[in-house]
């Protein structure tokens, strides 16, 4: 059977990833869906034509679409013409304080573009697995309720109940989600209502900070492809609030695009998982700077702005207990030195940099 993979956002750190490793790896046809909307909504810096252009040059059989994933007539057309086998939706408006200055635009792209897909595929291809990438903001900023512990150099969860982090469970209601983590709270129960409402074999990723070589990291998102460029570059990092022992656990996006693979093979139907580097591969601003300096031989140029980012976690990983549960023969392959040192190599050998 010929498999075709349908990637929204493809030009896009997610995206790109996973047209690379179902192209690679799977031996799939891939089409990928991006209108470079990063570059409209970060500016330049944010600009993903060079991945998609990478993509084009080194895979085999890849088809590049370009359409806007709010084009509802589009979207329906475009998903009714291929049937593709299984779906990957990464297209989204990212950054949640970016959202406060665009909201029409962040909902439209997140909520609604979400919806076109699923109804497309309902109507063209119900049986093809469809990952939705989802976020942790969807729980707004109800981790910081949680009882933390000061560290030397970040803050830690006192409470031994999330000793191993945020579970699948925890609340999604009443609290603090900037607009960002509201469209896509609306995405992410309209995905898993897909799944339950038409069983439709649907998944949402909770991500935690993904990351990897090839972001186009700015400042307002991106943490650790923006912290190393500004690194490599000399450029004044501003650390946020929290003393910059704020804490997220990260995941190398090759671990995402295997995550996802393993759920295409064998997929559920309206199921959450949160994806994340988990404890093991979760750091501060702080340590991640020495982090980086350890790769670079450079100070982190940094300065220090008392006011927080509104809703920002204080402290958060995720616990992957249920994603090995459910598929035992996925873990994280990549620690966060070794993801570190790869966006260093990357940065300094990208073509517009
Ligand atoms: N990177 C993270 O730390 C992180 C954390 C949690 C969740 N997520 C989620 O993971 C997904 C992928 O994130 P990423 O880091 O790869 O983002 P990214 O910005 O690198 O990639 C998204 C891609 O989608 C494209 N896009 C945006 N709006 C579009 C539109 N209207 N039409 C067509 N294309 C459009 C962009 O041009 C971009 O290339 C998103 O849903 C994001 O919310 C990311």
């Amino acid at each position: 059977m010929n498999k075709t993979l349908l990637v929204t956002g493809s030009s896009g750190l997610i995206g790109s990833e996973v047209c690379s490793y179902f192209a690679k790896e799977l031996g799939y046809t891939v089409h990928g869906v991006d209108n470079n909307q990063r570059a409209v909504f970060f500016g330049a810096q944010g600009d993903t034509r060079w991945n998609q252009k990478r993509l084009e040059g080194s895979l085999k059989g890849y088809s590049h679409h370009e359409l806007d994933i709010r084009d509802r007539a589009g979207v329906l057309a475009l998903v009714r013409s291929l049937k593709p086998t299984a779906i990957v939706h990464t297209a989204a408006q990212p950054s949640h304080d970016r959202a406060a200055a665009i909201p029409f635009d962040d909902f439209d792209t997140n909520a609604t573009g979400t919806l076109n897909f699923l109804e497309a595929a309902r109507q063209a291809c119900p049986e093809a697995p469809f990952v939705h990438m989802s976020t942790n903001k969807v729980y707004g900023d109800a981790p910081n309720r949680i009882a933390l512990r000061e560290l030397e150099t970040r803050w830690d969860y006192a409470d031994p109940q999330y000793a191993e982090g945020i579970p699948e469970t925890f609340t999604i209601d009443q609290s603090t989600h900037s607009l960002f983590g509201a469209s896509k709270l609306a995405g992410d129960v309209v995905a898993q209502e897909y799944g339950r409402y038409f069983n439709m074999p649907t998944c949402c990723l909770r991500g935690g900070c993904l990351t990897g070589p090839n972001h186009s990291g700015v400042e307002l998102h991106g943490f650790l492809s923006y912290l190393v460029k500004c690194n490599l570059e000399g450029r004044e990092y501003r650390v946020m609030g929290y003393k910059g022992k704020q804490v997220r656990d990260n995941i190398h996006s090759l671990d995402v695009a295997r995550f996802m693979a393993a759920f295409v093979g064998a997929p559920r139907s309206g199921e959450v998982y949160n994806l994340g580097g988990g404890k093991a591969n979760s750091t501060s601003i702080i340590e991640a700077f020495k982090l980086t300096e350890s790769f670079t031989g450079k100070a982190q140029v940094h300065t220090y702005v008392e006011q927080n980012r509104i809703g920002d976690h204080i402290c958060y990983y995720s616990d992957l207990r249920k994603m090995r549960n459910h598929f035992p023969s996925w873990d994280i392959t990549q620690s966060l030195p070794d993801t570190i040192g790869q966006i260093v190599e990357a940065w300094r050998n990208r073509p517009h940099v």
